[in-house]
């Protein structure tokens, strides 16, 4: 890994550079209107923390998962607490006709020149070998993490590009960089979303459209709390607390960030950690999993 690559990782806190262009009021509606943001798996966790805080930054917000008791709760508190419009959006990002029918509400706002923000947040972990899991599950994973992402991806551009503006998050992971035995098909997914999201904004350079691929580490949310981690013996106590964010932490890292830095690994701990993952023999890395029960 390049000495510059070393350094980046190692470098302070990107929150400590102040709020981006993303999370400024001037953002709030050149054209008068309210900036938009569409985010998947807005739920729960660190997408539902993405939806506070843009709500409190003045953004309407489209929030899809899978739960609607959910995401209506969260949509009509953000109105009464903002005075934004969030509207829930029902669907299956493991399923190609939802993913199809939240990529068109993707190009529509688009089109409309009301897409400011796409996230691409959606997602989830599985435990155990990749012989002994289920096919179906994996694939399940590819869908939401991979195809879904590039879908709705695809359907936000044209918006994006002709509007000369927005910005497109990919929530990777710290898992992306390292070999992640125990949760495979998980780190490959990841890797990918760093990879794309990182050659995407190569492409997109001087359109005014920025990418990101966000590698949070282990972060308080409910992704934990399945019952493949559960199973596992995985107990958020077995790692000290300082190696825990909070997903509101990570939604503010990822949006101070974006549109300054392609990869944003929030916290110092984490990105040590992705840079060890990358000189570590396999050995350790793969000891160090199993003792923390995700392998
Ligand atoms: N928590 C961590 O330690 C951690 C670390 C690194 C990266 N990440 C990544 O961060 C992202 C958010 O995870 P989280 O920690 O916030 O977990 P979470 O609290 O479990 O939230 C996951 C969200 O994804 C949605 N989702 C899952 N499968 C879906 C599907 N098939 N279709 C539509 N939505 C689906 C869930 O909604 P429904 O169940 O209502 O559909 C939920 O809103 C994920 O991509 C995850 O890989 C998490």
């Amino acid at each position: 890994m390049s000495g510059a690559l070393t350094w980046k990782l190692l470098q302070p806190e990107f929150v400590q550079r102040g709020p981006s262009r993303f999370l400024a009021a001037a953002t709030a509606g050149r054209d008068g209107r309210a900036p938009v943001a569409l985010i998947t798996g807005a739920s729960a966790g660190i997408g539902a923390a993405f939806a506070r805080r843009l709500a409190r930054a003045g953004y309407d917000l489209v929030l899809v998962a899978r739960r609607s008791d959910r995401l209506d709760a969260l949509a009509s508190s953000l109105h009464q607490q903002h005075a934004i419009e969030a509207q829930p959006l029902v669907a299956d990002l493991a399923d190609s006709d939802d993913t199809e029918r939240v990529a068109g509400v993707v190009a529509e706002l688009g089109e409309a020149g009301r897409l400011d923000l796409l996230i691409n947040n959606a997602g989830f972990g599985t435990v155990g070998r990749y012989a002994d899991l289920s096919l179906r599950g994996q694939r399940d994973m590819v869908y939401v993490h991979i195809l879904a992402t590039m879908h709705l991806t695809k359907a936000a551009l044209p918006g994006l590009l002709r509007r000369r503006r927005g910005g497109i998050i990919n929530v990777a992971s710290t898992a992306g960089w390292y070999p992640l035995p125990g949760n495979a098909t998980y780190g490959a997914t990841k890797r990918y979303l760093i990879n794309f999201s990182e050659s995407l904004q190569s492409e997109l350079d001087g359109t005014g459209v920025y990418v990101q691929a966000l590698c949070p580490g282990f972060t308080y949310s409910e992704f934990h709390d399945q019952e493949a981690f559960r199973a596992s013996g995985f107990r958020r106590e077995r790692l000290p607390a300082f190696m825990w964010q909070t997903a509101e932490a990570v939604a503010e890292a990822s949006l101070n960030a974006l549109g300054r830095e392609v990869v944003c690994i929030p916290g110092l701990h984490n990105r040590a950690i992705a840079l060890l993952g990358n000189f570590a023999p396999r050995a350790i890395v793969s000891e160090t999993w199993r003792r923390v029960g995700l392998r």
